[in-house]
């Protein structure tokens, strides 16, 4: 199982192939903000990257970078768009807490929604 390391919350063994936004949530108890349920069209699912960052991006998570402005952020990406498929370090920069909403966002599905177009970033 892969290893997900989230600074300020532990080390955490996490299902091969979970969305990273969830396993956040389940694994690692952060109050991870998914505002549109995981369809790539709010960026409040965002981490930073320490290490291990995909080498692939899901084509819907390249295009809503473009339009909010994280094209130049490469270690900025969308929880929601990946897949812990290998170790992972991350920081929680996107939570509930220190915010008016009243929740974290619909719970998103098992599978990466749009479905996943890989590309290159
Ligand atoms: S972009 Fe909205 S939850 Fe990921």
């Amino acid at each position: 199982m892969p290893k997900l390391i989230v600074d300020g919350f532990g080390t955490f063994e996490v299902p091969a192939g979970k969305r990273l936004v969830n396993a956040l949530v389940d694994e690692a108890g952060v109050d991870q903000l998914h505002a549109c349920g995981g369809f790539a069209k709010c960026t409040t699912c965002r981490v930073q990257f320490v290490s291990g960052a995909p080498d692939e991006m899901t084509a819907a998570e390249k295009e809503i970078r473009m339009i909010k402005g994280l094209a130049d952020a490469p270690d900025i990406r969308l929880s929601c768009q990946i897949v812990c498929d290998r170790d992972m370090r991350v920081k929680i920069i996107s939570r509930l807490t220190g915010t008016a909403r009243k929740d974290a966002g619909a719970r998103p599905a098992d599978a990466v929604e749009p479905p996943a177009v890989w590309t290159k970033p």
